[in-house]
């Protein structure tokens, strides 16, 4: 086992309490500058070690580290991650690194992490709340051989592996409100915001990225949600989650889901689509940029788009907006 690996065991093993540089050092064998450069080391990895004059380090209780290195060890997919991983402790938004290291040549795959946001986005404007050390913020950069038409398609691939790595840690009820928010027991857990550069017919890229509220405390969640309130997955099960398992899961799915579409079309994501949001029937109203809408859904149409049974018996698709049930 490497040096780094002994200093964080022995901080763990001190579950929470103060270890002066010194006691590690002489425990270890090394020097404290050699223990201060794995502490920095394994900080920059995700770890939540605190330091302070004359107490030395201690790591955080609520330690739930992300990191590429742990990622990378609990990752089980053939492309997506495994070429490169970005993790930055503090960032302005994934999605935005995303863009720009697709613009510079990043290939499909590559993944960007952060522990935190500064500047997180939602859909239609909104910001995304990204506290510390407690949720999941990951943007993935996609490169599928699709028709323009069929991109939506692709937030639908995202919204399915969020409520499967969710479901995973929970056996409450998750659903997938259209376009592709994650509700667990009728509550916000996650949202994803897929944007993308394409010339006329043609895919440069497509970057999803996706919030996870998965240790977040309530005191930390937007209170401005009135319908489907922001939620977290702790909140709702009363007990804390791994945020890698929760990151590794979504990338597997996401793959799967991916490579379903490109390799079958839509058909197999709307079928589980519609299956995960049990939302077909359900009278809803639907905001769009220009109009509101009202209508009983009916599933999900052409790319994605949602298919409304409006009452006068005609038939509306629409493609983005935010829906609230009537
Ligand atoms: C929504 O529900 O409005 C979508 C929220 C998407 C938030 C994620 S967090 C990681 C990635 N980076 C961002 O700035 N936004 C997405």
């Amino acid at each position: 086992m490497g040096l780094r690996q002994r200093v964080r065991d022995a901080l763990r093993s001190a579950r929470g309490g103060w270890i002066s540089g010194q006691q590690l050092g002489a425990a270890l064998g090394v020097s404290r500058a050699a223990v201060s450069k794995h502490v920095k080391a394994l900080q920059q990895e995700g770890y939540r070690i605190e330091s302070a004059t004359r107490k030395g380090y201690r790591l955080r209780k609520d330690d739930d580290p992300v990191s590429a290195v742990l990622l990378r060890e609990a990752l089980r997919t053939r492309a997506l991650g495994q070429v490169s991983i970005s993790y930055r402790v503090r960032t302005g938004s994934t999605n935005d690194d995303a863009k720009h290291a697709a613009s510079q040549g990043a290939p499909h795959g590559s993944v960007f992490l952060a522990d935190t946001q500064t500047a997180g986005r939602g859909r239609l404007g909104r910001s995304w709340i990204s506290p510390p050390g407690v949720g999941v913020y990951i943007s993935v950069i996609l490169q599928p051989d699709l028709a323009l038409g069929d991109v939506p398609l692709v937030s639908i691939a995202a919204a399915l592996a969020t409520a499967e790595a969710v479901r995973e840690q929970t056996t409450l009820p998750v659903r997938i409100k259209w376009p592709n928010d994650v509700l667990l027991c009728d509550k916000k857990v996650a949202g994803v915001l897929t944007e993308m550069s394409a010339d006329m017919d043609r895919v440069e890229y497509v970057v999803v990225g996706v919030g996870i509220n998965v240790n977040t405390p309530s005191s930390a969640l937007p209170a401005d949600r009135l319908i489907y309130p922001a939620s977290s997955l702790m909140v709702e099960a009363g007990e804390r989650a791994c945020r890698v398992a929760v990151v590794a899961k979504w990338l597997e799915r996401l793959e799967h889901w991916v490579d379903c579409l490109v390799a079958q079309g839509g058909d197999p994501l709307v079928r589980a689509w519609q299956e995960a949001s049990g939302s077909v029937g359900q009278q809803v109203c639907v905001s769009t940029a220009k109009e509101t809408v009202e209508g009983r859904i009916v599933g999900l149409g052409e790319g994605g788009a949602l298919t409304l049974k409006l009452a006068d018996g005609s038939v509306r698709s629409i493609l983005s907006g935010d829906l609230t049930p009537d």
